[in-house]
Parts: structure tokens; C-alpha cells; sequence
């Protein structure tokens, strides 16, 4: 493959000193075109990708390099802001990317691939798992077999990993037999958001919130991640994952795991990680009957999305007829350690909902005693999506005659504080990451396996109770069971 011309910087940033050779399994995928390729562009465009640096996309499909560069192109056209495209940079971008056809399952394969890569030891080599986690084991062990895995090699492993703790268990057991962890990148694109990362800005580097981040002083906390849009073209893997196994055990326990960790004593890999484990294993265990009281599970149904009628889940491609797979999850998680015992945390994630948002709230408890009769507010939002805000919501008084107080908010638009620079999406940053070897925002394998370790029991949970999922319309906020959730306790979710 030609190295790319050299282009200006565009941000002022150098670019990274490290040449590297990525390839993406599952190049023809939909992760690989939507997701990797448009930031690999962007990163490009913006001048931070080493100039020598090559990108080989792998998958079985026989495509002739061009061929690969023309899907390639047409993928990052739709999904790149118009004028974030242009000929020159595409160009650019094309010089480094090439294609090479290949079964993942097979190992004289990879006897192929070493010879198209030929000798490069001092260039990182880094393979991304864009597939199902099937394979990752098998990739592995074929990479080692192939003399590929040398110790300049990373792989990235994209979640979920397994589809349980055994199976969580089994796959870092065989990626570790040929990788050591911190070569090893297991990514939650989560942690890659802006907002995601000025949420430990705001908890660790500002003295004000510090002293009332505790029971005593938050009554409860919610994080929702709620889609507008259903499983697409991704019937057949999401219906064996579910939205517990898509959302909950990862991007949702991380998010959780953020707002209640302790302060590490640095800002690194194992002091980040260290204290988000404590969390996970402080997560009061759900099980048996449990579930049916502190979960709730749905699946769409019917309904219009943005006045559009959109089927149930169980119409869409590659789903089941009969599937029981949930779409939407509610859960009240407990965390017995001393700065939250008696705080519930509020996870809830859906497909099909009314309104796209992501979001943290915490919710303050009242004053002791209201002087000025009834108020809400004293809570903090924290929105990663659509936009990025974060608001502190505090009651004031309406101008004029009396004491009559209305919600106001104290309002950080992230956006617009930081308009001049391209807001970056999340795998942009992540790659880079992964080029330079800094795994502060990758979950390390002990992580991942206690998230698995207190998912397990409830999927259990549901299955031995017959706990089949609640119906909700796509397009509204989700079964009504989710709403009794909060309001037995007096308080309800932030729609
Ligand atoms: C992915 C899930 O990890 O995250 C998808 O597999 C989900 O089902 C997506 O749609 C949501 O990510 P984002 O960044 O759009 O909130």
C-alpha cells in the first residue's frame, strides 16, 4: 500500500509520531463503514493520522481494492457532514486504505495475510474486531499461529463481550493466552464521548459538587439511553443479545460507574479502572424474585416514529416470529457501599421510544423544610445526546409581587462554550487512544467480567419466573411498568 501525502495540521495538534498498520475485521460491516471508517477519515482530514499510517480492511467478500475504496467512499459521503468532505482528502484517505479478501475462521488465511503485510516489526500493528464475538477467539489464536501478534500488536475487541460471564470468561482466557491486557483494547464507544469525559471534568475537577455526591444529599440518580430508531439491519445479532446484553452491560453500568466511583488518585488506566471495578462489585445483587420487582422488560410494538408507522420488533429482519428478546429495560440498581447506601440508581434503556436522549439526572433531595411551599428542581442534567449540556436546575423567584418560585437553569451548552472546534465522535478519540497505548477509556478484563458477573442472575432471573416482555408502542416512553417502577417510590422519570 502507497503511504498517503502528508497534509497540513488542520487543529493544531501534532500528529501522532506512531506509524501504524490498522486492519478491521469485519471491514465490510456496518460498524466498520459507518462508524470506523468516517473517523478514520475525519482524523485524517484534520492532520493527526501518522503519514505512513496504512488501514487494511479484511473481510470474505472478494472486492477489488478500488471496489472496497468505492463502497467505502459512498458509506463516509452519507455519513460525513457535507463540508467535512471534500476530493482532496478523500484522496488522501484513499491512498491509505486497501482491501484483502480473507475467512476470519480459517488460518491459512492469515499464512496469506502475513505475506500481504510482509516485514514490519517496528511499525503497531492494530486489529480491530469489528465482528461477532464468535470469532475473536479464533482470531486470536490464528494471528499467534501466523506470527502476527508480536509485541507491537493490539487488538481491540468491541462489545459485548461474550454473552456471559462463562462465555466473557472463555474469550478474554484465549485472547490473553496472546495478548497481554494492556495490549488488549476492549472498547465501549460511551467512554469515548465528550460529555461522557466532562463528567469526571465536573465530579473531579471543580470543588463544588464533591460535598453533596452522596446519600444524605442525592435522593435518587437516573440514566437513560433512549432511541428513537429499532434494530435496523441488525435483526440477527440483536436477537440474541437484547437490549440487557446490548446497552445495559455495558454503555449503561459504565455511565453508572462513573457518576458513583470514588476519585482515583490519577487520571490513568489502572487508577480509573480500579476504582470503577469497586463499583461493580458493590452492585447489590438481583435475582430470583427480585427481578420482577426492581426490572422491568419490554419489547416494542406497532407505532409511529416521528409521524412515520413503524412495525413491531418481532416484523423486523432476521427476527423471530415469536422472539422474546426485550427491546427496553428498566432497572433499580442498588450500590451498598458508604457513599450510596439507600440511593437507588435508575438505568433505562429503549429502542423505539419517544424522543432520542441520553442523559443523567441527578435529583437532589429537598430542603428540610419548605418555606415556599411546593417546588422540584435541585437536580443536575447531564446530556450527552442529542446535545451536549449539562444543567443544574434550581428553583428561583418569579419577578414581582409574593414568593412564587419557578424551576430555573444554570446552563453549561458544551456546544456552543467550544464552537469553533468539530465536535468529535467518540471513536475518534478512542482510535487515537489505541495508537498511542492509553487504555484510561477501555474496560479492562476483571471489569467486564463483574458486569457479567450481576447481569447474569437477572437474564437468569427473567427466564426461571417466565418474565416475558411487557409491550410498549414504538414511539412512546415505554411500558407502563417501567413508570410504576419509579412512582411507588413518589418520583418518575425525567421525560
Ligand atoms: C451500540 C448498540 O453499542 O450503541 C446499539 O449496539 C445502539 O444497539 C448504539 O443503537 C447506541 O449508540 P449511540 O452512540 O448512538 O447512543
Amino acid at each position: 500500500m502507497a503511504g498517503a501525502p502528508a497534509r497540513p495540521n488542520r487543529v493544531g495538534v501534532p500528529a501522532l509520531s506512531i506509524s501504524c498498520d490498522m486492519l478491521v475485521f469485519g471491514g465490510t460491516g456496518d460498524l466498520a463503514l459507518h462508524k470506523l471508517l468516517p473517523a478514520l477519515y475525519h482524523l485524517h482530514r484534520d492532520g493527526r493520522l501518522h503519514a505512513d499510517m496504512r488501514i487494511l480492511a479484511l473481510a470474505r467478500s472478494p472486492h477489488s481494492r478500488a471496489a472496497y475504496q468505492a463502497l467505502a467512499e459512498r458509506r463516509c459521503r452519507a455519513q460525513v457532514a457535507r463540508a467535512d468532505f471534500d476530493e482532496a482528502s478523500w484522496q488522501g484517505f484513499a491512498a491509505r486504505l486497501d482491501y484483502f479478501a480473507m475467512d476470519a475462521g480459517q488460518s491459512a488465511d492469515f499464512g496469506r495475510l502475513a505475506k500481504h503485510l510482509g516485514q514490519a516489526e517496528e511499525r503497531v500493528r492494530v486489529y480491530y474486531l469489528a465482528t461477532a464475538p464468535d470469532l475473536f477467539e479464533d482470531i486470536a489464536a490464528h494471528l499467534q499461529i501466523a506470527g502476527l501478534a508480536g509485541p507491537r500488536a493490539r487488538i481491540v475487541l468491541e462489545k459485548p463481550i461474550g454473552h456471559s460471564l462463562e462465555s466473557a470468561q472463555a474469550i478474554n482466557a484465549a485472547i490473553g493466552a496472546v495478548f497481554d491486557e494492556p495490549r488488549v483494547f476492549r472498547i465501549d464507544h460511551y467512554l469515548g464521548k465528550e460529555t461522557v469525559q466532562n463528567l469526571m471534568a465536573l465530579r473531579f475537577a471543580n470543588a463544588l459538587f464533591e460535598p453533596v455526591w452522596r446519600a444524605g444529599h442525592i435522593d435518587h440518580v437516573q440514566i437513560s439511553v433512549c432511541e428513537t430508531l429499532g434494530v435496523e439491519n441488525r435483526g440477527g445479532y440483536y436477537d440474541h443479545a437484547g437490549a440487557m446484553r446490548d446497552m445495559i452491560q455495558n454503555h449503561l453500568l459504565q455511565l453508572l460507574c462513573l457518576v458513583a466511583m470514588e476519585a482515583p488518585v490519577r487520571f490513568d488506566a489502572e487508577a480509573v479502572r480500579n476504582e470503577k471495578v469497586k463499583i461493580l462489585e458493590a452492585l447489590k445483587p438481583i435475582s430470583g424474585l427480585d427481578v420482577q420487582d426492581k426490572t422491568v422488560r419490554g419489547q416494542y410494538t406497532a407505532g409511529k416514529i416521528g409521524g412515520q408507522e413503524v412495525p413491531a420488533y418481532y416484523f423486523e429482519k432476521q427476527v423471530d416470529n415469536d422472539s422474546d428478546t426485550e427491546t427496553f429495560v428498566a432497572i433499580q440498581v442498588e450500590i451498598d457501599n458508604w457513599r450510596w447506601a439507600g440511593v437507588p440508581f435508575y438505568l433505562r434503556t429503549g429502542k423505539r421510544m419517544a424522543r432520542k436522549a441520553s442523559e443523567i439526572l441527578i435529583q437532589f433531595k429537598p430542603v428540610p423544610h419548605r418555606l415556599f411551599g411546593d417546588g422540584e428542581a435541585n437536580r443536575l442534567l447531564i446530556r450527552l445526546q442529542p446535545e451536549e449540556r449539562i444543567s443544574l436546575q434550581l428553583m428561583a423567584k418569579n419577578p414581582g409581587k409574593g414568593m412564587r418560585l419557578k424551576p430555573v437553569e444554570l446552563d453549561l451548552n458544551l456546544a456552543n462554550a467550544f464552537s469553533k472546534q468539530r465536535r468529535w465522535d467518540a471513536y475518534e478519540r478512542l482510535l487515537l487512544d489505541v495508537i498511542e497505548g492509553d487504555s484510561t477509556l477501555f474496560m479492562r478484563r476483571d471489569e467486564v467480567e463483574a458486569a457479567w458477573q450481576w447481569i447474569d442472575p437477572i437474564i437468569q432471573g427473567w427466564h426461571q419466573h417466565y418474565q416475558s416482555p411487557r409491550p410498549y408502542a414504538a414511539g412512546s416512553n415505554g411500558p407502563e411498568q417501567s413508570q410504576s417502577l419509579l412512582e411507588r417510590h413518589a418520583r418518575q422519570w425525567a421525560d
